[in-house]
């Protein structure tokens, strides 16, 4: 086991409220292990058109070559689309929180509830929103998946590289004599070297992806 991703996994799944998450090489990769999981040949996907574009063609072109059919609700507003867009053999609902690009709001509960009283899964994208503006587990989701070299991986970034800016500020004000050009001086004062040493294991960090399940017991199916 990695202790660094570990620790991630830990953290998104706190963060999501879920019991456990599994970081993997990226978002798209966190997106097909969540549907292999449910869908296998033979299987059948509901999904809301309003889509990150890689996910659309892996949906529209791959998932059919792994004998994986999706169908795409053309307005996920509308709760009967989703329903009668059910067969006997869908596997999983997928929906983004914010559609990428569009930027519509799902209504988890809505679309959770058709799911369920189908004995579905709802799997949610969870990437454009993280969990500081929504936590789709909360409102009915089963599975969250996250591209993390977005806002969750960014801001994770930026905070450790503002605390690694101020700790080398405040020691070089330790040790220099007063001058009026010293905080510019010691921000500037990173050669593009050490930038990327500083940057490197986060941005490794920045390319993971997570899983976030459901306590066990709360599991519609
Ligand atoms: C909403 C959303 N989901 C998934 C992905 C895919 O993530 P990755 O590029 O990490 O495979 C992206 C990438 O832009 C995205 O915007």
């Amino acid at each position: 086991m990695n202790p660094t991703q570990a620790a991630f996994e830990d953290r998104v799944a706190s963060l999501e409220g879920g019991v456990a998450a599994l970081a993997v090489a990226s978002g798209q990769a966190a997106e097909t292990i969540a549907l292999l999981n449910l869908a296998e040949n033979g299987g059948h996907i509901v999904s809301s058109a309003s889509l990150y574009g890689g996910t659309y063609n892996l949906f529209h072109y791959t998932c059919p070559k792994l004998g994986i059919e999706v169908s795409f609700v053309n307005d996920p507003d509308d709760l009967e689309a989703w329903r009668s867009a059910i067969r006997p053999n869908t596997k999983a609902f997928y929906a983004e929180t914010l559609g990428n690009p569009k930027g519509d709001v799902l209504d988890f509960e809505g679309v959770a509830k058709v799911a369920h009283d189908n004995g579905i899964p709802l799997v949610v994208d969870n990437t454009l929103a993280t969990p500081f503006l929504a936590q789709p587990l909360a409102h009915g989701a089963d599975i969250v998946v996250h591209s993390a070299t977005k806002f969750i991986g960014v801001t994770e970034r930026r905070l450790r590289r503002d605390r690694r800016r101020r700790h080398v500020q405040l020691r070089s004000e330790r040790s220099l004599p007063p001058s009026p050009n010293r905080t510019r001086a010691t921000t500037d004062s990173f050669s593009p070297n050490s930038r990327r040493r500083f940057s490197r294991p986060l941005r490794a960090q920045g390319s993971v992806a997570v899983l976030a399940r459901r306590r066990r017991g709360d599991h519609p199916v």
